[in-house]
């Protein structure tokens, strides 16, 4: 089997590991990939958002099945075009994607199907938004209705401060059109937990819990960012817990999309808080996270390909997932400066064991060097009997991952481990 894997980062590098364990794979084609991805994939210079090169590609190199992988292709409609000329795909098609896409949609969705959630406004007119403010409780939060990279996401703890992102967001262009439409919703509290979950549009099987840690700092200081480690399972996730997320959540959401006529087939992310008053959907993403595939998915017993395939045509029901009892842990190592401006083009190097264990995300190859290209460059992962054990293994190994502006946080995996003690 020849297969298409659409994007070109760290997650993208663990699903292809992840499914070349299936010895049907002959050929997988990355596109772009990136300089890492080149050493397990035929990576092509084709953007995740040149949907006519990746259709004209497709048809031309007799693929068999498609991942499409990040956001903006999912939201583009890839799925769709790439199913126009004949090729199942592993993923949602537009008319689902919006899940993600728009936070307005998501949060209607929730509502309108009393699914829990931050209780919230959605404003198009900068002046009801800055009345609507003027005795919202305080801290609120504020995001832009589009994609925004994650970025779109403001915590405001004083009045001036939501004032402030919210006349950036609709009259100062922050964010683009992304930012015309904004939500402002209830500040919760409480531990965060990353599902993802398979599902064919009817059957939902939630893959093993994760915990993303989004600061550039240690002690979850500094700058959001696209996530600088995880573990997996996040203990803060029971199995008391699971079930009743599944009942609440993740049932409800399937059903919900499929009564909307926009049935999700494909991965669905759900970006959770354990608020005292329970479980709440904090944000939908209609596709794997990053860095949470890469904790994720080294602990994925079952073959990768037979679920996804299982998930296009609708058999998961008949179809095992299933996740060892292991441990997991990633460490970002990045580009010192990001998630702002930092320097790039520095040769990697990498210890040959490092290099077993590493997803690489923002790195090309120069004269047949792996160099920096992008903030996160890599991330690497061990698996191990009990969670201690994995976090050190993930910071040993990390250390056979060197370049000039490198740098990590040293907490990865350490609130994860004070839970398990409380
Ligand atoms: P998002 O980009 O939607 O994942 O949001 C980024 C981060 O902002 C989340 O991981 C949460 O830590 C935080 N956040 C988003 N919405 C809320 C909320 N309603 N209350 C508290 N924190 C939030
Ligand atoms: N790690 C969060 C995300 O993928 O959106």
């Amino acid at each position: 089997m020849n297969l298409l894997v659409i994007g070109g980062g760290g997650r993208e590098h663990a699903i292809i590991r992840c499914l070349k364990k299936n010895p049907a794979v002959e050929t997988v084609y990355a596109l772009p990939g990136n300089g890492g991805i080149a050493a397990d994939a035929v990576c092509v210079d084709i953007g995740a958002t040149d949907l006519d090169g990746i259709v004209n590609f497709a048809r031309e190199n007799a693929v068999d099945y498609a991942v499409v992988a990040p956001d903006d292709p999912l939201v583009l409609g890839c799925v769709d075009r790439l199913n126009e000329i004949g090729i199942p795909c592993f993923g949602p098609k537009a008319n689902a994607a919006i899940i993600e896409g728009s936070k307005a949609f998501a949060k209607n969705l929730m509502k309108k199907y009393g699914i829990p959630t931050a209780r919230y406004e959605i404003f198009t007119e900068l002046s009801e938004a800055l009345r609507y403010l003027e005795t919202a409780p305080i801290p609120t939060v504020v995001k832009a209705d589009g994609l925004a990279l994650g970025k779109g996401v403001i915590i405001a703890q004083t009045r001036q401060e939501a004032v402030q992102a919210v006349t950036d967001m609709m009259a100062g262009g922050k964010f683009g059109k992304s930012g015309t439409t904004v939500v402002i919703e209830e500040f919760l509290t409480g531990p965060e937990v990353s599902v993802l979950a398979f599902t064919d549009g009817n059957c939902v099987k939630p893959m093993v819990s994760s915990m993303d840690h989004k600061r550039a700092g240690d002690g979850d200081t500094g700058l959001n960012t696209g996530g600088m480690g995880t573990v997996a399972p996040n203990p803060y996730y029971t199995e008391e817990i699971a079930n009743r997320c599944m009942e609440e959540i993740f049932l409800p959401t399937i059903r919900a999309m499929n009564a909307e006529g926009r049935t999700f087939r494909g991965c669905l992310y759900f970006g959770l808080m354990l608020t005292p008053n329970g479980p709440k959907v904090i944000e939908y993403n209609c596709r794997f996270g990053d860095p949470e595939t890469q904790v994720v998915l080294p602990l994925l017993e079952s073959d990768l390909l037979t679920v996804m395939r299982s998930c296009t045509d609708g058999t998961l029901a008949d179809t095992e997932v299933r996740f060892s009892d292991k441990h997991a842990c990633c460490v970002v190592t990045a580009s010192e400066g990001y998630p702002l401006s930092y320097r790039k083009g520095f040769p990697i190097t990498m210890t040959a064991e490092a290099a077993a264990h590493t997803f690489v995300a923002g790195a090309r190859l120069s004269e047949g060097r792996l160099v920096t290209s992008g903030g996160r460059v890599t991330g690497t992962t061990a698996v191990a009997d009990t969670l201690a054990d994995a976090v050190k293994e993930a910071y040993r190994l990390a250390d056979g991952v060197t370049f000039e502006n490198a740098f990590r946080r040293s907490d990865i995996g350490r609130r994860a481990l004070q839970a398990g003690k409380e």
